[in-house]
């Protein structure tokens, strides 16, 4: 069985059998003072959150709904590190429980196979110069079967059962994760962001690659992947060596 070894994640454990979004739940906690390391599990969702306004779809029984709180001494700018911190946290937690060895995709995707297999959504509240408090929402598809993904999905999805054939235990899946969150987030603490955007671009599916961004479906840039920097920005280097700071768009592999 996987222990729980955490030094902060799981300082304290909420569990819930249904809630409109833990984050929302991480939020409000975070608000009246919750340690660092607070998580809030819930069995279902009926109000999950994802990126840009969209919907988390929160089947009960079957996936991992989980929210954070972290209270990191930055600046709000800094704050996209922790994003790539928990993509970095779940690849490796899947790449430990089924040996498949998922990709990441900027800005915060884990695919297995070019298909969605996790979702990540960070909130935060802070100052002009200091972050108050980062939620980091993790979602992780692990037995979800093919019946039960919405149909208007954007892009395809899929779960770790889909993909090994075996069930995947949430409990212990939890443990992993919040032990390499903590892992990773003691290395932030000590030594900053290089190593975890080290690892996230090794892990990255457009690691050594050409890829086209394109924004409300017109390319905007072409070029090699040049990595991230420290505000969550892709970098990309363009034919004439110059270097593209993306912001926001759609990222195709070529
Ligand atoms: C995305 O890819 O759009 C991000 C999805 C994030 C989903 C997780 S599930 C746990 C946490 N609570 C939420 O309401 N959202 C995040």
């Amino acid at each position: 069985a996987v222990q729980l070894d955490a030094v902060v994640m799981g300082s304290r454990i909420v569990c819930l059998e249904q809630t409109a979004s833990t984050n929302g739940d991480a939020f409000r906690l975070a608000e009246q003072g919750a340690a660092e390391g607070t998580v809030v599990l819930a069995d279902t969702q009926s109000g999950g959150k994802g990126r840009m306004g969209r919907v988390w779809s929160s089947p009960p029984g079957v996936n991992l709904y989980c929210s954070i709180i972290l209270r990191p001494a930055i600046m709000p700018y800094e704050a996209p590190q922790l994003t790539f911190l928990s993509a970095v946290a779940v690849a490796r937690s899947i790449e430990r429980i089924s040996a498949i060895v998922p990709e990441i995709k900027w800005p915060n995707d884990v695919l297995i196979k070019g298909q969605k297999v996790a979702g990540l959504l960070n909130e935060m509240s802070a100052e002009t110069d200091a972050v108050n408090f980062v939620i980091l929402g993790i979602g992780v598809n692990l037995n979800m079967t093919a019946g039960q993904f919405p149909d208007d999905l954007r892009h395809p999805a899929t779960s770790i059962l889909l993909e090994s054939g075996r069930p995947v235990g949430r409990a212990g899946f939890c443990a992993i994760m919040l032990n390499e969150l903590d892992r990773l987030y003691a290395d932030f603490r000590t030594h900053g962001f290089g190593p975890v955007r080290e690892e996230w671009q090794r892990r990255c599916n457009a690691h050594g690659r050409e890829l086209s961004v394109s924004d409300g479906g017109s390319e905007v840039v072409r070029g090699m992947f040049a990595g991230i920097d420290g505000s969550g920005a892709l970098l990309v280097s363009g034919a004439d060596g110059a270097i593209s700071k993306i912001l926001s768009g759609d990222v195709r592999v070529l």
